[in-house]
């Protein structure tokens, strides 16, 4: 697995704990930028870094599009409060710090907050340190979530007691074979599948043979669900069970920092002044963890296309700035290698800028004035990034690929240009329009801010979910014999 994005769930977590109990008043306002400011000097100058294993793609669970929220107004009534006491049991393919297992964790204290018994089991080998298991493990601890150990009789017993058993990501489904055993026919029909990959080497028989006969599916965006479909169809010739598409979305945490001015702008002049980045330069930000998958080489060539038809064409426009934020030189060595050569090659090391992998993403998108999401091939599954960045009011300009066709509308929150080798002038090109249409730039990242608004908050994923869990409950009332 590769490629994920550099979340900024782990900045969330620090940020929830340290600051969720701040009221409003002006010391708390203080502290919580003090905070932040410790936060960036922290982020930037040691590393919390590293931790962005990239298990995955960015695919993240989606609710229907076709059910929307107003923002609520007055009393609101949340959505999975008809999960009260249930018991529900999360089955991960690992914990990491990596967007799926961030997200099932998002979901874990979504339901704890419903008062719903939640346990946890991880089902595959350890692919972080122990410092960092630990450490998760505590958070869930703490928020009365169980943790138990994926083989033993308890998680076997939950499994048969439990309302709703959710399998997060295609490879968790080998947990059902190596724990159940012959009780498996008698858990399929409680079990929600929350898919967030769109990779050939996930369509194996081994992983998936039970999906068809789950009470459903839940996928993060159409594009993925309608490739799910096809390949499974196709090649498996398995049938999807009912399958439900639930876009993410925002934290609470994020969308505190995305709409406070004040942190925002410290924030800002502080990454600037790290990069070397003046206030009035114009910077441009891809943030993915560096793979061919997520198309930064490609970017890099628009930008630089981008450099020379400003210089040939005389147009007036600030200093540009490329950053490139989900760096790793022990990983991927030879595309890292190749990105700085290009720079040096090019003439450009003092426009480009590289940072290594982080999970604080909102210190970046406070800094960036645009977000490239230059994700190659059938693009990403779902892409928070994208969402996190409209929340920042920034406009994004897209491959017109995967998820992102289903956030970015084209031409009003940000520019889509085709993947591949045949997409890099096409991005160029609309990176000088945004470069020299300052107005058209920042209306574009106000009509990101009001989609998100609209679409793609916690509340919104919460309710999106919420249908899905009912009828996953209504379908294992019917189809269980105990
Ligand atoms: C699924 O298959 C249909 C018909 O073959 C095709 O038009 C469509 O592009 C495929 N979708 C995906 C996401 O692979
Ligand atoms: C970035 O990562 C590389 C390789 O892991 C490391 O050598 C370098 O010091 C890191 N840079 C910063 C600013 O942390
Ligand atoms: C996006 O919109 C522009 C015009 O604003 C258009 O030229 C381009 O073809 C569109 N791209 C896609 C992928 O729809």
């Amino acid at each position: 697995m590769q490629g994920s994005v550099t979340r900024s769930r782990e900045f969330e977590l620090w940020n929830r704990e340290k600051m969720a109990k701040s009221s409003l008043g002006w010391v708390s306002f203080q502290k919580k930028w003090l905070l932040l400011l410790i936060l960036v000097i922290f982020s930037l100058s040691t590393a919390i870094a590293f931790f962005l294993r990239s298990a995955f793609d960015s695919c993240d669970p989606h609710p229907e599009e076709r059910i929307h929220f107003k923002a609520p107004t007055g009393s609101f009534q949340n959505p999975l409060g008809f999960m009260r006491s249930k018991l529900v049991l999360l089955v991960s393919h690992e914990l990491s710090l990596s967007g799926g297992p961030l997200l099932l964790m998002e979901l874990a204290f979504l339901l704890r907050s419903v008062g719903a018994h939640v346990v946890w089991i991880t089902n595959q080998k350890q692919v972080e340190t122990n410092e960092v298991i630990y450490s998760l493990e505590h958070r869930m601890l703490d928020r009365g979530v169980q943790v138990f150990p994926a083989n033993g009789q308890e998680a076997l017993d939950t499994a048969l007691k439990a309302d709703l058993v959710v399998l997060n990501t295609a490879v968790a489904g080998k947990w059902l074979d190596d724990v159940l055993k012959k009780d498996v026919p008698r858990v399929l029909p409680k079990v929600l599948w929350w898919i967030h990959e769109m990779r050939g080497h996930y369509f194996k028989v081994e992983y998936v043979k039970h999906l068809p006969f789950v009470a459903g599916a839940m996928i993060d965006s159409h594009t993925t669900a309608e490739y799910w479909k096809n390949r499974t169809q196709k090649d498996l010739r398995i049938t999807m069970p009912p399958t439900y598409v639930v876009h993410l979305g925002n934290s609470k945490e994020l969308m505190e920092v995305a709409e406070d001015n004040v942190a925002r702008r410290v924030l800002r002049e502080h990454v600037r002044e790290s990069l070397g980045v003046r206030t009035d330069d114009l910077l441009f930000a891809i943030i993915n963890s560096v793979s061919r998958g997520k198309g930064q080489d490609l970017f890099l060539r628009s930008f630089y296309e981008s450099l020379q038809s400003i210089q040939e064409q005389k147009l007036q426009v600030p200093t540009m700035h490329a950053v490139v934020v989900g760096s790793d030189m022990n990983a991927q060595t030879r595309l890292e290698a190749e990105l700085r050569k290009f720079v040096i090659e090019k003439r450009i090391q003092d426009r480009v800028h590289f940072v290594n992998k982080t999970l604080a993403v909102a210190p970046y998108l406070a800094a960036i004035d645009v977000l490239v999401q230059n994700s190659q091939g059938r693009g990403e599954c779902f892409g928070r990034i994208t969402i996190e960045a409209m929340a920042f009011q920034l406009p994004v300009l897209g491959t017109s690929a995967g998820g992102t066709t289903e956030i970015v509308v084209n031409g009003s929150t940000g520019l889509l240009h085709p993947v591949g080798k045949v997409g890099v002038i096409p991005l160029s090109k609309n990176i000088v329009k945004l470069a020299t249409h300052v107005e058209r730039r920042l209306t574009m990242g106000r009509k990101g801010y009001e989609r998100v608004k609209e679409r793609f908050l916690e509340q919104h994923m919460a309710s999106r979910i919420a249908r899905v869990l009912k009828e996953v409950l209504d379908y294992s009332k019917h189809h269980s014999d105990s």
